[in-house]
């Protein structure tokens, strides 16, 4: 047998051993994408093709830690009910024995053609890096066709991820990338026939376009245009807390400017952190023939307490955010959760002019353990309005410092620990609450904080309070099931 036959033996071989035991996890996600087994990181892609839906991702079959990356594959026709597929590729060969790391898919002539990093590691450690070719006529079997770029000159072997697009009938592609001066860069590239690939030149990075020090390393960058502008959405490591900003261990965000093709340079503003929840990076988009920017995310941090999820006895760990739709108004990247999800909802409930007090208020047709519930405010007249789910999460709103606040339990110190945005004003939240995971989308996407939560199950408890005063908001739920 060759090596990727066998490679692939062996992980379907994990998959049958461990299925059952994934599968008997109280904290299995039921409508939020997680391996079969093993460990699941980055969308890789991503892609709309001959009217399926395609996401890949990164995956450690063998084990709940990183190592040599296969891409696993799921597709779907609206992007709720997803199909697992068979494994698109294995670290099969010399330029990808290590890993094959994260890339995306486009569609050339009916063909569909993945671009991925090769990662190398030698005895000693070292590092090498290969951009490569696979490619499917069916969208199912992949055939590798090899490396289509070595490492230019003026980068270390910290350089991956290629993400490509089509632009005025060539190809670009963007890679993310770590100068000789140890500095985080997004890199552009042109090619003809995505074989052949020309250096343009940096997108953006640490000591360029303005920009001073932001990060050592720039991972998954993506670029597309949204209204009449483009974005650089990359996911910089090295980055210091400031403030509220910044808190995870990696961060993920996005630069809004306009790219010239020509030099390669993004004329961009301030960076914007995508999601202010505690798991939340290498984020990947993709456009679909409805015209939506559509981006999924990995619900996961690289070394943020990853050993500490509960899901590891269970032999998995980690999943992707819901779909999501990117729109661009008033400077500010919007997320939504994409219209399909509504076909989730079963048992709304709706209950209008409530008022919350000082009281602890329960209501019990609210409760549920893996539904969506959303809040219109029509009056918030406290200091502070708190929302508590399954005694395992809080909301918070303070009106007079304008800071909206998720706390959960920690995973490593069982206290709680918060992250938080500055907010000026509190109209509506949209809340997905899966068996251990929680997105929150806040003003319709203006601010969206994901985590993962591992609350008691049988806990299906809400309760909500005002600190003084009152609001009045309606109510409504329904139950996500699939
Ligand atoms: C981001 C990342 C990528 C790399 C992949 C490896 O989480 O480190 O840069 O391609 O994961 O799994």
């Amino acid at each position: 047998m060759d090596r990727n036959s066998e490679l692939i033996r062996q992980a379907e071989e994990t998959v049958a051993a461990y299925r059952d035991i994934v599968n008997q996890d109280k904290y299995r996600l039921h409508f939020h994408l997680m391996p079969p087994v093993g460990l699941l990181n980055d969308p890789n892609g991503f892609i709309q093709w001959k009217g399926k839906y395609h996401l890949f991702y990164q995956w450690n079959p063998f084990k709940t830690g990183h190592g040599a990356k296969f891409w696993g594959h799921y597709s779907s026709s609206n992007l709720v009910d997803w199909q697992e597929e068979k494994i698109a590729l294995a670290p099969s060969e010399w330029f990808d024995k290590n890993g094959c790391y994260s890339g995306s898919a486009v569609d050339d002539g009916g063909v569909l053609k993945l671009l991925y990093t090769g990662n190398v590691k030698d005895g000693a450690g070292n590092r090498e890096t290969y951009q490569c070719l696979a490619e499917s006529l069916n969208g199912i079997d992949f055939h590798k066709k090899g490396v289509v770029l070595r490492l230019p000159e003026g980068y270390t072997a910290h350089f991956r991820d290629p993400k490509v697009w089509e632009h005025d009938g060539k190809w670009f592609m963007v890679i993310g990338a770590q100068s000789e001066k140890l500095e985080g860069r997004a890199v552009l590239f042109t090619s003809n026939n995505l074989e052949e690939w020309t250096l343009i030149g940096d997108v953006a990075g640490t000591n360029k376009n303005g920009l001073e020090n932001f990060g050592y390393m720039w991972e998954c960058p993506d670029l597309f245009s949204l209204g009449d502008k483009d974005i650089l959405l990359v996911s910089p490591q090295g980055l210091k807390c400031e403030g509220m900003q910044f808190q995870n261990v990696y961060n993920t965000g996005y630069f809004i400017g306009k790219l010239d093709y020509k030099t390669g340079t993004l004329d961009h503003g301030d960076f914007t952190e995508l999601d202010r929840g505690f798991e939340f990076y290498a984020p990947q988009t993709t456009i679909d023939t409805k015209g939506r920017r559509l981006v999924i995310g990995w619900m996961g941090v690289p070394e943020q307490e990853e050993d500490k999820h509960p899901t590891i006895a269970h032999h998995w760990i980690h999943a992707m955010t819901l779909p999501r739709e990117l729109v661009l108004k008033n400077g500010h990247i919007y997320q939504q959760p994409i219209k399909e999800l509504q076909e989730l909802r079963k048992n709304e409930v709706l209950i209008e002019g409530i008022k919350i007090e000082t009281e602890e208020l329960q209501i019990s047709q609210l409760e549920g353990s893996t539904y969506e519930l959303q809040m219109h405010v029509t009056e918030l007249e406290t200091s502070l309005l708190e929302i508590s789910l399954k005694d395992s999460v809080r909301l918070t709103y303070n009106r007079k410092d304008q800071v909206f606040t998720l706390e959960r339990i920690s995973l490593s110190t069982g206290k709680p620990e918060v992250r938080q945005c500055q907010l000026s004003k509190l109209n509506k939240l949209q809340v997905f609450v899966d068996t251990s995971a929680i997105e929150i989308f806040i003003n319709d996407g203006q601010e969206v904080f994901t985590a993962r939560i591992f609350p008691e199950v049988e806990n299906k408890k809400i309760s909500l309070k005002a600190a003084d005063g009152h609001v009045k908001c309606s109510l409504q739920k329904w139950d996500l099931i699939k």
